[in-house]
């Protein structure tokens, strides 16, 4: 199977939107995708098609992971593992030391596959999300030089 990252192009807005709203119950509107975003947003193709996507919001050494999605029709099959480790891993290489998201309390499979990638619990927020109402998680990674990335210290 051909599975390449890249950057995120223009014409990539309209599968994006509409992986958005198979993906979520609260789904980005289109315009959302637009502007500073892009610069560090990477797109998964798999056998040339646009299969997934992950948007950072990036100040010095920290970076927040925004939006993160696979086609539900290619979940379960390694790819947001691979889409999330390349992304960490390309951004620590140019500069990122801390990395923080927000995730639905119920959603135990983004939740597993951040612990593994050692995030850890750092707080909840309360209603933070609609559409069920209900509490975010707050994570967070922080990668040291010379200690193993999967120890993090926070
Ligand atoms: C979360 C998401 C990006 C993960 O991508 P994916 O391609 O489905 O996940 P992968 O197949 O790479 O699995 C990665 C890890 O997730 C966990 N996982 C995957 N499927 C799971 C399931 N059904 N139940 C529990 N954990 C699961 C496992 O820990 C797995 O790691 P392992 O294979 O080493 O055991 C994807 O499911 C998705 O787009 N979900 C909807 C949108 C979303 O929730 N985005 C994240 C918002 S914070």
């Amino acid at each position: 199977m051909q599975r390449l990252i890249r950057k995120l192009k223009p014409e990539d807005l309209i599968p994006i939107t509409e992986i958005e709203q198979r993906a979520f119950t609260n789904p980005w509107p289109a315009e959302a995708f637009y502007g500073p975003y892009f610069e560090y947003s990477r797109i998964l193709e798999l056998e040339g098609k646009l299969c997934g996507y992950i948007f950072f919001h990036v100040i010095m050494d920290e970076a927040v992971i925004l939006n993160f999605a696979i086609d539900p029709a290619k979940q379960g099959q390694g790819h947001g593992k691979y889409l999330l480790v390349e992304s960490l891993k390309e951004l620590n290489q140019s500069g990122c030391t801390h990395f923080y998201l927000d995730v639905r309390e119920s959603n135990e499979t983004a939740i597993k596959l951040y612990e593994k990638q050692g995030f850890c619990a750092l707080g909840r927020r309360k209603h933070y999300y609609s559409n069920p109402d209900e509490d975010a998680i707050m994570m967070g990674l922080v990668y040291e030089p010379g200690r193993n990335n999967h120890d993090p210290r926070i």
